[in-house]
């Protein structure tokens, strides 16, 4: 049976062995798929332990994803623009190969969801690892206009600067943007601690832009609450992301494309009662 496991630190809470053991019974897959706590001064230790011990494959939660990139014996492109790894992949001769599928999971949800984003004016909020993961994924799609604003506007510029060979990406602050987006998605760590970026309300246009924030919990996000009293068209958060990812780390691994639909429903049932 292969084995396979989420390495992080914290990781009791993680959804991973419930996302990826819905998605094994849905495909008929035999497979097991644990949460491991690695220790924070070793990460390399307990991967190589995992891998010699005939692991087929790992996703990377915080803090490795950038350990996990440096670790790897090969990188995917998106993975290599993303500077972070959440997915290890074990090849046939025994090297590992690095991908990152957190940005295919954000595309794939707002494509699943009904979101245009071909030739849509897009705003990114933030300008860190969040943001850095999905922008080759995003600028793939032939939006009209990527802009990233960041309260440090130097990080938004030299994103824009790395990322503009793949599309229209500018950088901006956040008192220089007054103008309507199509779609506004949130990767500042902000909600974590339920505060906003210094938004202009006119982002919003009443019936017509959707708002994405790329967290999610038990009660709407401090970004989505804004967006909705603004008469946001709609608002979704980051579940979709987070199964999302977890189902491109799955076909990496098997091949095989599980349906998300379910285990969204499932996760969002048991936040509820949380
Ligand atoms: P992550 O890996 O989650 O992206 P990060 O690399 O620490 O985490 O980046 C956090 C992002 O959230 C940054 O864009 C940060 O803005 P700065 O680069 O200016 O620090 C943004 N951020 C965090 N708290 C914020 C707040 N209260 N208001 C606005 N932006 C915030």
């Amino acid at each position: 049976m292969q084995r396979y496991a989420v390495f992080g630190n914290p990781i009791a809470h993680s959804q991973s062995p419930f996302i990826h053991g819905q998605f094994a019974a849905q495909t008929g897959q035999l497979l097991t798929y644990e949460a491991l706590l690695a220790p924070l001064d070793d990460f390399a230790g307990s991967l190589q332990a995992f891998f010699a011990a005939g692991g087929g494959g790992a996703n990377v939660t915080v803090p490795f994803k950038e350990q996990a990139f440096a670790l790897a014996d090969e990188l995917s492109e998106r993975a290599r623009r993303a500077g972070a790894v959440n997915t290890l992949i074990r090849l046939e001769d025994g090297r590992i190969r690095g991908d990152n599928t957190d940005g295919a999971g954000l595309v794939n949800d707002l494509l699943q969801q009904g979101v245009q984003l071909a030739g849509q004016r897009i705003l990114l909020l933030g300008a860190g690892g969040a943001v850095r993961g999905v922008l080759e994924p995003l600028l793939a799609q032939q939006p009209a206009e990527v802009c990233i604003a960041n309260r440090t506007v130097e990080k938004a510029e030299q994103l824009a600067r790395e990322f503009a060979d793949l599309g229209p990406v500018v950088a901006c602050g956040y008192d220089w943007i007054d103008a309507p987006a199509d779609l506004i998605i949130n990767g500042t760590s902000a909600s974590l601690q339920g505060e906003l970026p210094p938004l202009a309300p006119s982002l919003v246009k009443s019936g017509h832009t959707t708002c994405y924030d790329m967290m999610y919990g038990k009660n709407t996000t401090a970004f989505n609450h804004w967006a909705e009293n603004l008469g946001a068209a709609r608002t979704l958060d980051g579940l979709g992301m987070l199964v999302g990812q977890a189902a491109e780390a799955f076909y990496l691994w098997t091949g095989q494309r599980p349906d998300s639909g379910p285990v969204m429903q499932a996760l969002r049932h048991t936040l509820a009662g949380a």
